[in-house]
């Protein structure tokens, strides 16, 4: 018997309609990824159900002793992962994250540095229609043109003209190495506040994949649900010197009760991640991104700045005089999901966009290894470059069925959904 399929069962076609979407094509876009089943109990459990406002062993409300132990046991791990000296685990997004950084460390009108959205930025780095854009005094720095690598130089020069109060680093859709020591070197000699934002590369930084910001940067933030594969969350790290004020600002200051069946699932990703299977996974993930953006490139593929060093890529369809918009609707009608992102300088607007991003972290979990990305990296290709063809589309959509059969998710979980929907006579 399901409930939610007694209760309401078209939320529960929807969720069907869901989990077969997800099953029977092929999920390419970075920033997602399949959590466990572990962590699906833990964010549909009755942690729901509790008010919990304030922190473990201080809070507003009586009852607290069993989500106080699971936001103990997330916070310990993150901070062993991590090697963090204080984590709050609190913060209800990514965005929120970092809104809980920047309202601890400036003032309304304060200036702070963020990444350029289109060279790979985040719209909480301080773009013009985000809070952060609107709140404070905004410097965005990029990369360079040439190699579309940060642009350190001139991020220097602006450093010494405008002195930033406060600079984020980390992106969205930046697939080189981010060297944090040489932002540091650039906020010391202007006295700013370092703020390593992590939520694309954190399952990386978490098994030394990528150099970690710990102990370079003042704050680390990040969400729980991209490479490090938890539920949808974020979070921030800093030391022993700001976690009061930090801890203050995520509540009172901008949040109200925590989300504690999403802390209780926090805990159980953070126990996954520390097993030793997490960093053979990243590493796949990583190798997965290198093969998948060779093939593109050796089928003719513009990658941006010729390869990846992380778990995603950017392909530059400008030299096939294609839109972001038209590839990622074409890719999707394949039954392959990426998006339309802009590439740096892109001439496009943002709805249209130069470009594609794609990760390889959620077909990663799936089980997928280089062989399968040449085969992935050869359908994406086809359908480019003959975009206006049905019959390829058609064609590379039962490959891509055939492909997602041969490693199937959540398939208990699928297979109980499509009985009941049987049994009701719905069409999911
Ligand atoms: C670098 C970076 N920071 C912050 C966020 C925001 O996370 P959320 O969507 O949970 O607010 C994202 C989301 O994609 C991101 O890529």
């Amino acid at each position: 018997m399901s409930h939610l399929w007694e209760t309401d069962a078209e939320v529960a076609a929807a969720v069907l309609g869901e989990i077969r979407r997800q099953d029977e094509t092929l999920e390419m876009i970075a920033s997602e990824n399949f959590v466990s089943e572990a962590v699906l109990e833990a964010v549909g459990s009755v942690m729901t159900n509790k008010y919990a406002e304030g922190y473990p062993g201080k809070r507003y409300y009586g009852g607290c002793e069993y989500v106080d132990a699971a936001e103990r046991l997330a916070r310990e791990r993150a901070a062993e992962l991590f090697g963090a000296e204080h984590v709050n685990v609190q913060a209800h997004s990514g965005t929120q994250a970092n809104m809980a950084v920047y309202f601890t460390v400036l003032e309304p009108g304060d200036t702070m540095f963020g990444m350029n959205l289109s060279h790979g930025g985040h719209l909480s780095h301080g773009h013009p229609i985000n809070f952060s854009g609107r709140y404070f005094n905004v410097v965005q720095y990029g990369v360079r043109e040439d190699d579309e690598t940060v642009d350190f130089d001139a991020l220097r020069e602006l450093a010494r003209e405008h002195k930033p109060k406060l600079m984020m680093v980390g992106a969205s859709a930046y697939p080189r190495t981010l060297d944090f020591t040489k932002f540091r070197a650039i906020c010391d000699e202007v006295e700013a506040v370092l703020v390593a934002d992590i939520a694309h590369i954190a399952g990386l930084v978490a098994t030394g994949l990528h150099p970690t910001p710990v102990g370079v940067a003042d704050f680390i933030t990040t969400t729980t649900h991209k490479t490090l594969r938890g539920p949808r969350a974020g979070m921030v790290m800093c030391s022993e010197k700001w976690a009061k004020d930090l801890d203050r600002l995520v509540f009172p200051g901008i949040q109200g009760g925590p989300l504690m069946h999403v802390i209780a699932a926090k805990a159980v990703c953070m126990a996954e991640a520390l097993k030793p299977e997490f960093k053979t996974y990243q590493q796949q993930i990583v190798a997965n991104a290198r093969a998948l953006a060779e093939r593109l490139a050796a089928n003719g593929l513009r990658i941006v700045s010729g390869g990846t060093d992380t778990h995603l890529m950017l392909v530059d369809l400008r030299p096939v005089g294609l839109t972001g918009k038209v590839v990622e609707r074409r890719l999707e009608e394949a039954g392959i999901t990426v998006n339309k992102n802009t590439i740096p300088f892109d001439p496009e607007k943002p709805f249209v966009t130069s470009g594609v991003r794609i990760g390889t972290p959620a077909l990663t979990t799936r089980g997928m290894q280089e062989a399968e990305m040449e085969q992935i990296g050869d359908m994406i290709a086809r359908v480019v470059k003959d975009i206006e063809n049905d019959a390829v589309v058609a064609q590379v959509r039962e490959e891509v069925r055939a492909l997602c059969d041969r490693f199937p998710l959540y398939a208990e979980m699928k297979a109980r959904y499509t009985a009941e929907a049987k049994k009701r006579g719905v069409e999911a």
